[in-house]
């Protein structure tokens, strides 16, 4: 039995090692597949297909957010209802696109350029900067910095592993303590807010703005749980894209050299698109999951279609769609003249990452600071405990 369980184990890491290789070959033999309850879905026309019809592909996140938030939910468990347009305007609102030229790229800049200068040539990429920058950007622009920052950033990368990663107690009980101390610090924060309001225009403080005008969907509460979501949402996220971004800069000397000469004349449009293509090729997760509400055909009326009972668990690979040539011109090669649909990292459809326009401002900002670096160079493989980067070593000269 045992010895089953490990060479079961043993099988999983395997095809995981090897997911690329097993996406495309399902994508050319059994492009959807359904198997005990669960399906994945490979080419790119059916991963879009599921997540545009989310009221057939449910978001299957409510339970977990139920207990991060202690009984409430945050927009992203939601389906298309009132309350998920009430809540995400609310949020578009007060996180404004506007900010990203004003106030995020800016700080994002000045962060990560003082950091990697006051490093003396030696850093550690996630535990002093990917994960720093943005943990710091939800102190400035959100007006909530946490207790403690490396605490506050390991409490979002906690919550975040127990919300989109399969169920694991150990996991879970570690998230339900983060998530119980982030809600009292958010509800202090809050609270002491509201008792000394100040000038600053953070997202806070325009959230207490709107609660004035008795804007629904404004109450503490519902301000804290929208914190919780955008916080676990923007920290582990914004540090992996990051890391993994470097790291393949790293194995591709020739890519490292056209990086840092972009970077050297903050050239930020050229800069964007590395990022995208290394996410593309080293994908920040398979895919996204769902749940089937209806029994429903997906590819009809082709040779692949494919019936999807009602209640399976489905995963839309994104990151073989990323890789279809029938849309994606060859696919394994790095270029950096791909169109923006090209790109599934920040989802698709109803549930869009909230800050997909943040992440393409922030994300190259970080990396640019470490490619402006002369004499650049890896000290040792990144090193990743599933599912996020824990360290990748680099030296430069001062
Ligand atoms: C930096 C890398 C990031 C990645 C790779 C990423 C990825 C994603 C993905 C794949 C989804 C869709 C989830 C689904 O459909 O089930 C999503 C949604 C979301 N993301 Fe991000 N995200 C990132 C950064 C951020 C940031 C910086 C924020 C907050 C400022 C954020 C907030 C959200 C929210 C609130 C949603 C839900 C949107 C909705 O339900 O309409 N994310 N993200």
């Amino acid at each position: 039995m045992a010895d089953s369980k490990a060479a079961q184990g043993k099988l999983v890491a395997l095809v995981f090692k090897h997911l690329d290789v097993v996406f495309s070959i399902l994508r050319f033999i059994k492009p959807n597949v359904v198997f005990k309850g669960n399906a994945l879905i490979t080419r790119y026309e059916d991963v879009t297909e599921v997540l545009e019809r989310d009221w057939v592909f449910q978001v299957p996140y409510a339970e977990k957010m139920d207990k991060v938030t202690n009984g409430s939910n945050f927009f992203l468990g939601m389906q298309d209802t009132e309350q998920y347009t009430r809540d995400v305007s609310n949020m578009r609102l007060t996180a404004r696109r506007e900010d990203i030229s004003e106030i995020i790229k800016p700080f994002v800049d000045k962060t990560s350029m003082d950091i990697v200068a006051a490093s003396n040539g030696k850093m550690d990429v996630v535990q002093e900067l990917s994960r720093v920058v943005p943990t710091r950007l939800i102190g400035e622009y959100f007006g909530t910095p946490g207790w403690d920052e490396t605490e506050f950033s390991e409490a979002a990368t906690n919550m975040f592993q127990y919300l989109f990663y399969p169920d694991d107690p150990e996991v879970e009980k570690k998230a339900l303590e983060s998530a119980e101390k982030t809600r009292n610090y958010l509800d202090q924060a809050i609270a002491e807010r509201k008792a000394n309001r100040t000038s600053n225009d953070d997202v806070l403080e325009r959230c207490l703005k709107l609660q004035d005008a008795g804007t629904p969907g404004m109450t503490d509460l519902d301000i804290r749980n929208n914190f919780i979501g955008l916080i676990i949402g923007a920290i582990p996220t914004t540090s992996k894209c990051v890391a993994v971004t470097l790291n393949h800069l790293f194995n591709h000397p020739e890519l490292l050299v056209e990086a840092q000469q972009a970077a050297r004349a903050d050239d930020d449009e050229k800069l964007i698109q590395f990022v995208q293509e290394s996410l593309r090729l080293n994908a920040f997760a398979a895919g996204i999951q769902r749940i089937c509400a209806e029994d429903y055909v997906v590819a009809k009326g082709t040779l692949r279609a494919t019936k999807i009972p009602k209640g399976t668990v489905v995963l839309a690979a994104t990151q073989s769609a990323m890789m279809d040539w029938r849309k994606i011109r060859k696919p394994k090669e790095f270029r950096l003249d791909r169109p923006a649909y090209s790109y599934m990292h920040f989802g698709y459809g109803l549930h869009t990452c909230f800050g997909q326009y943040i992440n393409l401002a922030q994300i190259p900002a970080i990396v640019k600071a470490v490619l402006k670096r002369n004499a650049l160079r890896r000290v040792s493989d990144m090193k990743v405990v599933e599912p996020f980067p824990v360290s990748l070593e680099i030296e430069f000269d001062q």
